[in-house]
């Protein structure tokens, strides 16, 4: 035998594999037919040991990934998206410091509050929270999920059944701005089919305020499981790999909790200038990355204006009302503003430790010394920290990384 080549004995050993199973990947194209030898049997050289591999890794990932939609597919839960800096993760920190730290607290705003993960961790039905964010996609998110406003159940799961079951058979504004790009042609076409259907129910007065942001909301959510994308739009795949059919699901709401709420979509300078929570958690962007280049996409389905995108990445052109001073460097005067005129007990600060670290678009914008110093100026701090693995799109590997929060007694 040739050096580096290997019997198939060895290959259905190495791989586990039946020896059926192995001819099958044969004779569907799978893999490549490995040489003979003399005797006509199976050699197996290093490129075709590569493919089984690749082959086997491809199999998993896809059944892993199939699992995965059949659980989401059930019910839609707030934390069934994919979000830059999701806090998701970090829940169990984030209440233990909390809930060590806080004595007695009735009310809890998450002003820079994404995915809104954090404000529903502490929605209860005896506390009451506020929650904001810039992007009126998470805005309407935060409808869905947290309002007290009347919807109908059997409304909501009659129009998800029927929004499923629309056959577009026209180009619209999704398919010709998006489709084989960020999600597969049916897939945007689907999308923007659907979308034309909720403004349509809308403005027919058939459904309210709360009903049109659950069956954006479920939109949203199901965009994010075909997106052709690494988890957000700044860029989408060269190759087409997400073709299965979009699927809106019905979220599972916590009625109970929803007493009084508060939610809002605005600057959150602003904001903390006209509300006195107990507790205010504060969970800025903390690198040059604007959330309105990454989720430009999202906005522009949630607001429905079909405005003229432009470039590579078809951002739509004016985003300048959601762009963030904390993605620049006015980031510690801002930092400085919000913190002075907060009205709290309490005032927790999420903030990783990249500053000076990892490549130059990761850098934080705010320096531990300056969030501290702040802080400081307002009553007794204390740091915590836990190791949180971290990575950007593949490129840096920190595994020293360390998610960590700031809490602030205030005088
Ligand atoms: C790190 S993310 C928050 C993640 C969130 N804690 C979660 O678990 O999903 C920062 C958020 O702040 C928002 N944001 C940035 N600048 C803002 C501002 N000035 N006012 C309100 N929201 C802002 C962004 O849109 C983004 O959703």
């Amino acid at each position: 035998m040739k050096a580096s080549m290997y019997t198939t004995k060895y290959i259905l050993d190495e791989f586990g594999i039946t020896r059926q199973t192995l001819y099958n990947w044969i004779k569907n194209n799978e893999i490549s037919q490995p040489e003979t030898d003399w005797r006509g049997w199976r050699q197996w050289s290093n490129k075709n040991v590569g493919e089984i591999k690749r082959l086997i890794d491809n199999k998993k990932e896809s059944a892993d990934k199939a699992k995965q939609a059949n659980e989401d597919e059930r019910e839609l839960y707030i934390n069934n998206r994919r979000y830059l800096g999701s806090k998701h993760k970090l829940l169990p920190f984030i209440e233990s410091t909390i809930n060590e730290e806080c004595k007695k607290y009735n009310s809890f705003a998450d002003i820079f509050a994404g995915t809104g993960v954090v404000g529903g961790h502490f929605n209860t039905p005896k506390r009451k929270i506020i929650v904001n964010d810039l992007l009126y996609s998470n805005y309407l998110a935060y409808l869905t999920w947290f309002s007290d406003m009347e919807y109908s159940k059997d409304k909501i799961n009659k129009y998800i059944e029927q929004l499923n079951n629309i056959k577009p058979y026209k180009e619209n504004y999704v398919s010709e701005n998006f489709g084989n790009s960020y999600f597969s042609y049916e897939n945007a076409l689907k999308i923007g089919a659907v979308r034309e259907e909720i403004k349509g129910l809308q403005d027919a007065g058939l459904i309210n305020a709360r009903e049109n942001a659950i069956l954006v909301t479920s939109l949203i959510y199901a965009m994010d499981k075909v997106a052709n994308t690494c988890g957000h739009y700044d860029a989408y795949r060269r190759s087409m790999d997400m073709l299965q059919p979009l699927r809106l699901i019905v979220p599972h709401i916590y009625d109970e909790a929803n007493k009084n709420n508060e939610i809002y979509n605005t600057d959150t300078n602003i904001l903390v200038r006209a509300i006195r929570p107990d507790v205010t958690y504060i969970d800025p962007p903390y690198n040059s990355r604007q959330y309105s280049d990454s989720y430009h996409l999202l906005e522009n389905i949630a607001t429905w204006n079909k405005p003229k995108v432009e470039g590579v990445a078809k951002k739509m052109l004016d985003r300048s009302h959601i762009k963030s001073s904390y993605c620049t460097s006015r980031a510690p005067q801002a930092f400085k503003d919000l913190v002075d005129n907060i009205n709290s007990k309490y005032i927790v600060v999420s903030y990783n430790n990249m500053a000076q670290k990892g490549n130059g678009r990761s850098n934080a914008k705010i320096s531990d010394e300056e969030i501290l110093e702040i802080l400081k100026l307002r009553g007794r701090v204390k740091v915590f920290d836990t190791d949180f693995k971290y990575f950007t799109a593949g490129k840096t590997n920190l595994t020293d990384h360390k998610e960590r929060i700031f809490l602030c007694k205030c005088r």
